[in-house]
């Protein structure tokens, strides 16, 4: 029984792949099953709940992560494709335990409710302004489309979409002087 026990280890651990993962600016070395998604090894091996998995299907954007510079829906991500990669996670975007100007943006606004889409439209807002600092109504939408809220009606996420963006240009302001 011990024997094969032992060999049942020993066959879970061949078909095991190793991954490499900055997440947050944290090196991982992981051992994972080939077909892992993303959003497994997120909250399962790290423990990054902050990564919500909602759909599971890539309609909701709760899981969303930055794989570089590009957001990915993780549950529909195998995790092998980030080997090497740098990621960040909803948790990695305060920095000293002062929150990021779009998390403050999105509870002065009022945007934030049960929460649970709250990371996946925070960090869809940093990549929507890093790529357009000037963002116009139909781009927010546009954006927006992948993501899923049940409880603001979405009025308050634009409202806190628009702060945002005056509170990343202030944060901006007062790093120059
Ligand atoms: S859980 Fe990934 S898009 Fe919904
Ligand atoms: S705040 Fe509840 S789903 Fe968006």
């Amino acid at each position: 029984m011990l024997l094969l026990s032992k060999v049942w280890r020993d066959i879970v651990k061949v078909n095991k792949k190793q991954l490499t993962l900055t997440v947050n600016g944290e090196e991982h070395i992981l051992l994972i099953n080939p077909d892992d998604t993303l959003l497994n090894v997120l909250r399962n091996q790290l423990n990054l709940t902050g990564v919500k998995e909602g759909c599971n299907s890539g309609e909701c954007g709760a899981c969303v992560v930055f794989v570089g510079n590009k957001l990915v829906n993780s549950c529909l991500y195998i995790a092998l494709e980030a080997d090497g990669e740098e990621l960040l996670t909803i948790e990695g975007l305060s920095q000293n335990g002062d929150m990021h100007p779009i998390q403050q943006s999105f509870i002065d606004a009022g945007a934030v409710q049960c929460g649970y889409c709250t990371p996946g439209m925070v960090l869809a807002t940093k990549d929507l302004l890093d790529r357009n600092p000037e963002p116009q109504n139909e781009d927010i939408i546009e954006t927006f489309n992948g993501h899923l809220c049940r409880c603001t009606g979405y009025v308050k996420v634009f409202d806190a979409i628009r702060l945002a963006k005056e509170y990343c240009e202030n944060d901006k302001l007062e790093e120059t002087i």
